[in-house]
């Protein structure tokens, strides 16, 4: 038996510009899953989340644009991956709606980011909610809409991101019983959080950061950008011949990232022997330059033709979409949502001349699920027992209805009072014969 698909989504809010660190903590290993066997990958710029965080058009423009440059540039293949803007799948924001109207709030009062502001006015003695925006108290019910969205199975995040992801499970679970009638409308995600992918530290060692001001930038300033960069990455002042600490600095982790463990190895021997820092640097240059060069030519190439992303972008929509609309369709339907032609509500206005009888399935308080046959005129003539399982109640029916009468002996339904074995023959064989 082969193992079935699963389903990874990644998504990327698009507010400001990726460095070395989040290609190799992030965007490099998300690439590398995609390519795994049985895996459909999804990857999105969340645009929408980026316009909670940033009020500044041009960064978000600018911001989505590179984003999306870095990810073709590193190899994603749209052709193979759904690759997409978020805010050009508007399903996800109709469904974002239908999600937040089973969304627990005191669920989202719990949300860490939304915490951490109210901490932070709470401290400061002003309102607890000053200046916090219903984006910033929502986001993780958008963060829902995008996973559910795509029935995604798994979802490779950084650990600050955990508690979102159990967020949507919780919302996927209660949608499901509210609305599936037995069916798991939504699959439950789960987080993957990877713990063999190292932090890459910064010039100064810390961990690399904007706000430490201390990043290595992936393409932008080309070559040149990053030969300087590497330039600064603090060392001591030990001279070329003196043995040198391999682990002082960061040379080494950051060289480590773009080689095999033989080529670290040899390369933390030869300063222990004593390479001087100035040749150091020129290594770990060379190593990273191998793997990105070639990448920024791409990336540059690309960023000169922005109509060639936004292509690349207009598949991804279209492929998104063609997954989104229909499982919008059913969940729509599922909440009353239907079209008043359908068979469901045209009932009602042909019943006059063509009443029949009809199955409904239906759930209980005591979660269990039944049916029930009624008559044209509305009386009820079977009932069922409660079942652990929607689809056996639903399996029943089918065979009631293939085989009327015949299949009554076994079945686990009582007659009512007002009905004659007659009467439910009759009803039954209309089944039969449609
Ligand atoms: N919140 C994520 C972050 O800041 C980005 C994101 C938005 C996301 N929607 C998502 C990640 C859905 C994974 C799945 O990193």
């Amino acid at each position: 038996m082969t193992q079935a698909t699963q389903r990874v989504l990644t998504g990327i809010t698009t507010t400001g510009t990726p460095h070395l660190g989040n290609y190799v903590g992030a965007i490099r290993p998300a690439i590398a899953a995609s390519r795994a066997p049985n895996t459909e990958s999804f990857f999105f710029l969340a645009d929408y989340h980026a316009l909670i965080k940033c009020d500044d058009p041009a960064r978000v423009e600018r911001s989505r644009m590179e984003i999306a440059a870095i990810w073709l540039a590193a190899g994603l293949d749209p052709a193979k991956v759904t690759i997409y803007r978020q805010s050009d799948v508007p399903e996800v924001t109709e469904l974002n709606w239908l999600i937040t109207c089973v969304t627990a709030k005191g669920l989202m009062n719990r949300a860490h980011a939304y915490k951490a502001a109210t901490d932070i006015n709470e401290a400061a003695g002003v309102d607890i909610d000053h200046g916090i925006t219903m984006g910033l108290f929502c986001y993780p019910v958008l963060m829902a809409a995008d996973i559910l969205m795509f029935n995604a199975h798994k979802v490779p995040v950084g650990k600050d991101q955990v508690q979102h992801i159990e967020m949507a499970r919780d919302i996927a679970q209660r949608f499901n019983h509210l609305y599936g009638a037995g069916k798991e409308l939504f699959v439950l995600p789960e987080a993957i959080v990877d713990e063999d992918v190292p932090l890459l530290p910064g010039l100064d060692g810390r961990k690399m950061s904007k706000s430490y001001d201390n990043v290595i930038p992936l393409f932008n300033g080309g070559a040149k950008g990053l030969k300087e960069a590497v330039a600064r990455i603090v060392t001591d002042s030990r001279l070329p011949g003196e043995p040198k600490d391999p682990d002082s600095n960061s040379l080494i982790a950051i060289f480590n990232a773009f080689a095999t463990p033989e080529q670290t190895a040899a390369f933390r021997a030869e300063l222990v022997g004593g390479l001087g820092w100035g040749e150091a640097k020129q290594k770990l240059l060379a190593a990273i330059e191998a793997e990105i060069g070639p990448m920024r030519a791409e990336y540059d190439a690309l960023m000169a033709d922005p109509a060639r992303i936004e292509a690349a972008m207009q598949v991804g929509a279209a492929r998104a979409r063609a997954i989104a609309q229909p499982l919008l369709q059913e969940l729509r339907a599922a909440v009353g949502l239907r079209s008043f032609r359908a068979p469901v509500a045209a009932k009602t206005v042909e019943s006059a001349k063509a009443a029949l009888p009809v199955f409904k399935q239906y759930r209980e308080a005591d979660g269990r699920f039944y049916f029930k046959l009624t008559a044209a005129d509305g009386r009820v003539l079977l009932q069922s027992e409660g079942f652990e399982q929607g689809k056996d109640a639903g399996q029943w029916v089918g065979k009631l209805k293939r085989e009327g009468a015949a299949a009554l002996a076994g079945a686990p339904v009582t007659l009512t009072d007002s009905a004659t074995q007659d009467e439910v023959a009759t009803a039954l064989a209309a089944f039969a014969e449609a």
